[in-house]
């Protein structure tokens, strides 16, 4: 199994989302040995609630399907974490820049986004993570750091990640194609494959805002 070795800090930095997957399966040591990996994610009391669904195949190809005709409906998307009801001013400027930085670095190519978003970037695999309903706010916040690690981990088998709301977009399709029970909430989804170089959405590189913006010292 071939692996990129690079320090943590190099992975960070490598790590960007990508949008435009080639049609190449994940080989599945890859998939095993990037969530073992990402099983090492700190959590609450070591309470560990990700439960992880992969979806690839002929599975993954109906779950298209089903996002097709719902889109082809005008079906309203209903992920089952709400979108805020405001952004603050702060996140709000930072996702106005996001548009024009990516014609900055991808130009014509991205026109594409909302198609590839609605295509599942053209993925081969999607590991979608739940975790119980009955779990709070903080449990989320560990499905963060683990989708982070298994992003991170990915990288060092040289495939490429997007974590997306797009994703998650009609749970009602994911619940009927992965058999995900009732008493479990569908928390976000991450395509995982090799990413398509040749595609220019994938030049995109997001803006951080300078520390002083974010990071108050005191002394
Ligand atoms: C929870 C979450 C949901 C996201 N949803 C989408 C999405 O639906 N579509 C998309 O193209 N990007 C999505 N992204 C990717 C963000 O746009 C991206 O992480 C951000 O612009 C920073 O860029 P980078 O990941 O390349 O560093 C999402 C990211 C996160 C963390």
């Amino acid at each position: 199994m071939e692996v990129f070795i690079m320090n943590v800090i190099q992975a960070l930095n490598a790590r960007h989302s990508t949008r435009a997957f080639l049609p190449n399966q994940v080989e599945n040591e890859k998939l095993t040995a990037v969530l073992e990996a990402a099983a090492r994610t700190p959590s609450w009391a070591n309470s560990q609630p990700w439960e992880v669904f992969i979806a690839t195949g002929d599975t993954l190809d109906r779950i298209k399907s089903g996002y097709q005709e719902k889109y082809a409906d005008k079906t309203t998307p209903t992920p089952e974490t709400p979108r805020p009801v405001e952004w603050s001013e702060a996140a709000k400027k930072r996702q106005q820049q996001l548009h024009p930085d990516m014609v900055r670095d991808c130009g014509d190519a991205v026109e594409q986004f909302g198609l590839l978003n609605r295509t599942m970037f053209n993925v081969p695999a999607v590991i979608y993570i739940c975790m119980n309903k009955v779990l709070s706010q903080w449990s989320l916040y560990d499905i963060g750091a683990y989708s982070q690690s298994l992003m991170l981990a990915a990288i060092e088998h040289g495939l490429s990640t997007i974590p997306a709301i797009t994703l998650v977009h009609y749970p009602d399709v994911l619940r009927r194609e992965l058999k995900i029970a009732d008493n479990l909430k569908i928390a976000i989804g991450i395509a995982i494959g090799y990413a398509d170089k040749e595609n220019k959405i994938n030049d995109f590189v997001s803006a951080r805002s300078h520390l002083s913006e974010i990071v108050h010292f005191f002394d």
